[in-house]
């Protein structure tokens, strides 16, 4: 196995993308990326892409070969990754793999959603449950994910003000990113007084419906200084499954695809959850990024409400928790994000973060949850070889 390296990375703007299209936004993100390896698209020997639902958000399948001719890439092989929320941290794994293998040795992992152009993206994203024990019996996804938070409040006296602050934590650093879809600060006052989704979930509490693109060039750590001043190395990636549905699940409080995933990436990468100095967590819902950051081991069971009550997750805390504004205020177009997990953590390692930098990052981690957990993608990254 040969050790990789990222050494480009791109984001487009994350929001309500009126005038651009699925393939625009995609075409874009690509680009750029390449751009930022000092390649062109002659270099790049293949490429996958995180896509939740292109047919049920913009009536297109056949995706990789769309990309593939939109971006100019065509006759490379482009191939389309699903794994509903997750997708995009599986896509990036496939290009690691890649260029790990030998197979190939520069991959792009870009990942793509286009969700506003439904009246009501509710029930495609119910498409990622159980459509039979779950989704048919008009189960969504902020009711899922409100079970789950009840349930923690009721085992370990989580308060409700909380769990709110892990989207407070969101939206002060998603103020701070200008591809963010909120770029505004909001109280936990805010978030307990926002408009009932779920309860004791509110509007504030959830990730929004998004458009975006991101995208990720990988090739091996041998050759990354050709590309990249800064190539940021890949320590690990790992994937792990879990029961599609939550009802088979042994506990509604602890995510245990994370665990398994995150505990086999400390290993791989030879390190401890406590040498994490900057998480992007899947915090589609306030209650999923309070369970990321015990799931993860950065805090144990039942003490995450606390952790985030006592600023340990702040850019300047502990361990530093989604700088960039997290699902919630970066947005959530749902292939994307796992890809724009690991381009703002390459930007952190890299000293590249503006404004919302954390000072003196070096080991850095994504977590990406598909569905309420039944598959989770985890990426340890690291700016030294
Ligand atoms: N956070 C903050 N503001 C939000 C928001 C959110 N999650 N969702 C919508 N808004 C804002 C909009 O910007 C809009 O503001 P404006 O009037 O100033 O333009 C206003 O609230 C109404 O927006 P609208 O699109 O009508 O909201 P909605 O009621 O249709 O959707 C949710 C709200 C919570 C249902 C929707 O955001 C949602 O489904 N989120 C979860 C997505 C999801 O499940 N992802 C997968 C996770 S596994």
């Amino acid at each position: 196995m040969r050790d990789v390296a990222i050494v480009g990375v791109s984001q487009t703007k994350f929001g309500e993308l009126w005038d651009k299209s699925f393939r625009d936004l995609v075409v874009e993100a690509g680009v750029e990326a390449i751009h930022d390896a000092n390649m062109t698209g002659e270099d790049i020997d293949a490429m996958y892409i995180g896509n939740m639902s292109g047919g049920l958000f913009v009536g297109q399948e056949h995706i990789g070969a769309l990309i593939a001719e939109h971006s100019g890439l065509a006759p490379i092989p482009a191939t389309r990754v699903e794994a509903a929320c997750a997708s995009g941290g599986l896509a990036l794994r496939q290009a690691i793999m890649a260029v790990a293998s030998g197979y190939y040795d520069k991959v792009m992992a870009a990942g793509v959603e286009k969700m506003t152009d439904v009246v009501d993206a509710t029930p495609a994203i119910a498409a990622a449950a159980d459509r039979e024990w779950e989704a048919q019996q008009g189960v969504t996804f902020p009711s899922l994910y409100a079970m789950m938070a009840r349930r923690h409040m009721h085992e370990y006296g989580t308060t409700r003000e909380q769990i709110a602050g892990f989207a407070v934590l969101g939206h002060k650093n998603g103020a701070l990113n200008p591809k963010a879809q909120f770029q505004r600060e909001i109280s936990v006052d805010a978030v307990l007084n926002s408009t009932k989704v779920a309860s004791p979930l509110n509007i504030l509490d959830c990730s929004p419906v998004s458009d975006g693109a991101a995208a990720v060039v990988v090739c091996p750590a041998e050759d990354a200084k050709k590309y990249s001043d800064t190539p940021i190395y890949v320590k690990a990636s790992t994937q792990a499954s879990d029961t599609i549905a939550l009802h088979s699940r042994k506990s509604l409080t602890t995510i245990e695809s994370t665990i398994n995933a995150s505990r086999k990436a400390y290993d791989i990468a030879g390190i401890e959850a406590k040498d994490v100095d900057v998480a992007e967590v899947h915090d589609c819902f306030s209650i999923n990024g309070l369970l990321a950051i015990e799931d993860l081991g950065f805090f144990k069971k039942g003490e995450g409400g606390q952790a985030i009550e006592d600023g340990l997750i702040e850019r300047d805390g502990q361990v530093a928790v989604n700088p960039s504004g997290g699902l919630k205020a970066r947005g959530h177009p749902l292939g994307a994000t796992g890809i724009a997990q690991a381009a703002e953590i390459t930007w952190q390692l890299r000293g590249d973060a503006d404004k919302r930098q954390v000072d003196g990052a070096e080991i850095g981690l994504t977590q990406n949850i598909g569905g309420t957990g039944g598959t989770v993608a985890v990426h340890v990254l690291s700016r030294n070889k």
